[in-house]
This record gives C-alpha cells, sequence and structure tokens, in this order.
C-alpha cells in the first residue's frame, strides 16, 4: 500500500485592482506595451489594495479550494503557506491564515523558496502525507510582491503581480506506480551561487528595511531554461516516462518565453499548456495553483490526466511535480 497525496479541491483569489501596461506608461514609466509583451507575455497585473495582506490573500484561496473539496476547515491537519511577501518577519503568514480561517487544531508554517515556494509547499504537505503524519492538507502559494517593487524600475517593476491559489491534498490508498492518483513525485534543487542574480536588497538582519527587488534578467533567463530543462527530464525519469505521458505542461507563469522554451523542449503543443501570465503576470509562488485553477474552470484538463509542475525561483531554487489530477 502506498499513501499519496490527492488533489481533492483547488481555489485561487485575484486582489481587484488591475494595472496594465499601458497604465506604467500613462504613469510615467519609459516603457511600451508592445515591449512588455514582446519580452514577457504579459499585459497586466493585479495588485493588492492598501490593508489589503498576503494572508487576506491567502484565506480567500483557501476558502474557495475547501469549497472546492466539500470539506470543512476542521477536517485540515496541516497548513503551508508559500510566500516571499509575508504580512510580518513573524509569526508565519501560515498561523495568520490559520486564525482567519477558523481552525483552532493542527499545525501551519510558511515555506520561504520565492518562486518556486508552491513546488517546494507541495512537496512538505506530499512528505507529511506519505508518512501517515497528516490526512487532510491545504497548500497555499500567496503573495503581494508589489510591495516589494520599486515602481520606477523599468527593468522589474513591470514583471509581477499579487494574488493567491491553493489545493487541498487528502490522503488516498494508492498502488505505488504512475496509474495512481495524486502526487506521483516532487523534485527539489537549490543553488545559493545564484544568490545575486535575483534578490531583495534589504531584510531584517542586513539593512532593517524591506528593500526592493533587484535582478539580473538575461542571467535569470538562462538559469530558468537550463534548470527547468534538467528538472523535468529528472521527474519524467524517475518513473521511466516519455514526454507523450505528459498531458499538462503547468509552469510558474515568469515569462512566456521560458515556458515556451520548455514545451518546446517536451514537444508539448500550446495548447497543453498552462498560461495566464498575459492576466497574471509573475506572482511568484502563487503562480502554479493560480494558473491552473483559471483552466480548470474552463474545463478543459480532466481527472486522471497527467500534470507536470514546474517552477524557478530567486536563490536559485528551482523543483518540479509529477501530479495524476
Ligand atoms: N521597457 C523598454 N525598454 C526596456 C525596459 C522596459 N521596461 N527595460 C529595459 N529596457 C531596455 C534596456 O535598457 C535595453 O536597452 P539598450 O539596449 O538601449 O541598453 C534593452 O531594453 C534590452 O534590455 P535587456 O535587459 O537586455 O532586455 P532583455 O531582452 O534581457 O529582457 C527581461 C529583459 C524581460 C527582464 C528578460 O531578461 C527576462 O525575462 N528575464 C527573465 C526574468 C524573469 O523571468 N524574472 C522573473 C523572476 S524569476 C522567476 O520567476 C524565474
Amino acid at each position: 500500500m502506498t499513501l499519496r497525496a490527492v488533489v481533492s479541491g483547488i481555489g485561487s483569489f485575484l486582489p481587484a485592482q488591475i494595472v496594465t501596461n499601458d497604465d506604467l506608461v500613462a504613469r510615467g514609466l519609459k516603457t511600451s506595451h508592445e515591449w512588455i509583451i514582446q519580452r514577457t507575455g504579459i499585459a497586466q497585473r493585479h495588485v493588492a489594495a492598501e490593508g489589503e495582506f498576503t494572508s487576506d490573500l491567502a484565506t480567500k484561496a483557501a476558502q474557495a479550494a475547501l469549497k472546492n473539496a466539500g470539506l470543512d476547515i476542521q477536517d485540515v491537519d496541516m497548513i503551508v503557506v508559500a510566500t516571499t511577501t509575508p504580512d510580518n518577519i513573524f509569526p508565519s503568514t501560515a498561523v495568520r491564515v490559520q486564525a482567519k480561517l477558523g481552525l483552532d487544531r493542527g499545525f501551519a508554517f510558511d515555506v520561504q523558496a520565492v518562486c518556486s515556494g508552491f513546488v517546494y509547499a507541495l512537496a512538505m504537505a506530499d512528505n507529511f502525507i506519505r508518512l501517515g503524519q497528516v490526512k487532510t492538507a491545504l497548500v497555499i502559494g500567496a503573495e503581494t510582491l508589489s510591495r516589494l517593487i520599486d515602481w520606477e524600475d523599468r527593468s522589474t517593476c513591470f514583471l509581477f503581480g499579487d494574488g493567491a491559489g491553493a489545493f487541498v491534498l487528502q490522503a488516498q490508498e494508492g498502488k505505488g506506480d504512475v496509474s495512481d492518483q495524486g502526487i506521483l513525485s516532487t523534485h527539489l534543487h537549490s543553488d545559493g551561487k545564484g544568490y545575486d542574480s535575483l534578490y531583495v536588497d534589504g531584510g531584517p538582519g542586513s539593512t532593517g528595511t524591506c528593500g526592493t527587488i533587484y535582478m539580473n534578467g538575461k542571467d535569470v533567463f538562462r538559469h530558468a531554461v537550463t534548470r527547468l530543462s534538467q528538472v523535468v527530464d529528472e521527474a519524467l525519469a524517475a518513473h521511466d516516462l516519455s514526454s507523450d505521458a505528459v498531458d499538462w505542461l503547468v509552469p510558474h507563469q515568469a515569462n512566456e518565453r521560458i515556458i515556451a522554451g520548455i514545451a518546446k523542449k517536451l514537444h508539448l503543443p500550446p495548447e497543453r499548456v498552462v498560461t495566464t501570465i498575459a492576466q497574471h503576470a509573475n506572482t511568484s509562488a502563487a503562480s502554479i495553483p493560480l494558473a491552473l485553477d483559471a483552466v480548470l474552470a474552463e474545463g478543459k484538463i480532466k481527472r486522471g490526466q497527467l500534470l507536470l509542475l514546474d517552477a524557478m525561483g530567486g536563490g536559485f531554487t528551482w523543483g518540479a511535480a509529477l501530479v495524476r489530477w
């Protein structure tokens, strides 16, 4: 008998305010809609309102996921929130979400792996479930990256957006092969030598301030394509699968050209790639569940299909998960 973590519910939330590329131009940023679209595929991003925190976005996504799973919050044993933009340094955003959801049992913690955060959090929850320590987990990716952006820095500000997405995972017995429903495997990596290529230039231990995002875009781009190519190969090889077995690529939404590069490598046509970057921009740890929830609403993804999730972020961190939906 193999215990599997099955995704029994999914939900997402986007703040109401939308900022288009043309809005950025209207604010005086020296850029254009055409430049941003050509380089990244991004047309707009959602931005949280003043007083709207990462925990608010996370709570709303979690409520939607619980509703989708048909579960009550008291059924949840564990909450893990992947975020780079916590409400406060401590306590964790996850415990705040726990309180907002009204859960008075179980345990909650944050995971910080920047844009790979959701895949990391999924791996945490999957391992707790496989070990039999947890029956039901809420895995949330939630970000208010707009708070870390220098809106006058035209080399970074157009890339990011705010949002949240959540999975409900439930333990279910499987046969132990690739026909099982649920998470088949997760694959995590990091390489701290990439620290200076993408970072926030502040923190409680260094400047005592929050800081803003700095990025060497070309370096990030190159590493993303290389590392993601490696990790999708690793995920498929772990099950002796070829890319033909993949029904859907569900990538972190960083850049349309990075996504297209990985899809091409897997010989997946664009219609089998989940892409919401035009509407959401890069929502870091939130992007995978947010994108998947949006595309699921279109009814194209069916239960039993094989999903390959991949993500790469600051650190560098990167990872993949194979999930039978
Ligand atoms: N509008 C117009 N022109 C601009 C802008 C802008 N917003 N920003 C830069 N430029 C100019 C530059 O000044 C430069 O002009 P020059 O040739 O006269 O010097 C020119 O455009 C080219 O600039 P580059 O920085 O070389 O542009 P590049 O083609 O590398 O594209 C980009 C930049 C889009 C950031 C690209 O490097 C990229 O997508 N990198 C990946 C970054 C990423 O995905 N980050 C997400 C976070 S990490 C993650 O989630 C994986």
